[in-house]
């Protein structure tokens, strides 16, 4: 049972981390008490709706919450080290190197007046201090391994002579050169079409199996995860309503809200049969102005009085399945 390397020290460890924003239009909490450990060898999966905190959430890992948010309260724990009290040396060293990150938008990470090559070398040059000639051969054998052909070639291309999945592969290349612990994926395939999706989710999978580094899969397609994850914790407003063993969350959901985003998907056996999917009606709220209790209480179709009094905290301790709902009781 992979369930049992949640004893070891965990990789990583997220404590009770509060991100907000204050800006003209108010104070908001992108990220609200979120608790996570990650193993090693192990793939954790986040989903939720577009604006739920994950991308702050993953951000906020590597000491990259973009400006105005700030990590207001919690702990983020690499290996036992607090990454906050972490110098900026410090953190230089591990961001890239022991923790790589691949973000939403592939076009926006590559530089357009690079060529390829300069990319990944210029990268390895840094981060792993390696001499001019030594990162060209490492560049041409990192590209041959994320499945790009005459990489030789490519390396003297720019950014916009490659496709979106090519350009994705570059950056995996990149990510994945300083053989990280841990990758932290942000919608890494949201961009590509469904093939190329595919492929992109596979060629992560080989190089988990390969080298055993554990990841953090971003994504709004509960699909995705499901077939990439372990362990899936599911975000609503900044929190996590759910989390556990992937199956569990995903065959089993507790929260009114997975069941809501698992009604809101296609089943492969339905595609193309009559019953309409069923979207969550109404709009996951504005963060400035949360509703009292439970985030999720206004679109709720158990919502009791309570739920408008308290929000609940996850019911059960990690790894087990949790839910922060008082309906599951
Ligand atoms: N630079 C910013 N300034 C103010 N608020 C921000 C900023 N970046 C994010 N937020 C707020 O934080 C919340 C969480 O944003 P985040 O990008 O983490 O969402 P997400 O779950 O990744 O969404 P998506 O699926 O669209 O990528 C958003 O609701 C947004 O209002
Ligand atoms: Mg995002």
């Amino acid at each position: 049972m992979k369930h049992e390397v949640f004893s070891e020290t965990p990789l990583l460890e997220i404590q009770d981390l509060t991100v907000g924003f204050a800006d003209r239009r108010g104070f908001l909490m992108a990220a609200n008490r979120v608790n996570l450990r990650l193993p090693k060898n192990y793939t954790l999966g986040v989903v939720g709706e577009s604006g739920c905190g994950k991308s702050v959430t993953l951000r906020s890992l590597l000491g990259l919450v973009p400006y105005p948010g700030e990590v207001i309260a919690g702990s983020i724990l690499w290996m036992g080290q607090d990454i906050q009290k972490m110098s900026k040396k410090e953190l230089e060293r591990i961001r890239g190197k022991e923790i790589s990150m691949i973000f939403q938008d592939p076009t926006s990470c590559l530089n357009p007046v690079f060529s390829i090559g300069d990319q990944i070398t210029e990268m390895l040059r840094v981060k792993l201090k390696m001499q001019r000639h030594k990162a060209f051969d490492r560049a041409i054998e990192l590209l041959a391994h994320v499945g790009i052909s005459s990489p030789e070639r490519r390396l003297t291309e720019y950014p916009h002579q490659l496709s979106g999945g090519m350009r994705q592969r570059v950056m995996i290349a990149i990510a994945i050169a300083s053989q990280p612990k841990l990758l932290l994926a942000d919608e890494p395939t949201t961009a590509l079409d469904v093939t190329i999706q595919d492929q992109i989710l596979n060629l992560l999978a080989n190089i988990r199996e390969e080298t055993g580094m554990s990841m953090i899969l971003v994504s709004h397609d509960v699909g995705v995860v499901a077939q990439n994850a372990d362990y899936v914790a599911v975000m609503y407003a900044g929190q996590i309503m759910e989390r556990g063993n992937a199956q569990d969350v995903l065959h089993n959901p507790r929260h009114p809200y997975t069941r809501g985003l698992l009604n809101a998907i296609p089943k492969i056996e339905q595609v193309g049969q009559s019953g309409p999917l069923e979207p969550i009606p109404g709009q996951p709220p504005n963060l400035t102005e949360l509703p009292p209790g439970c985030p999720f209480q206004p679109r709720c179709p158990y919502v009791k009085d309570d739920c408008t009094k308290v929000s609940m905290e996850l019911d059960r301790p990690e790894p087990e399945h949790g839910t922060a709902c008082c309906f599951v009781e």
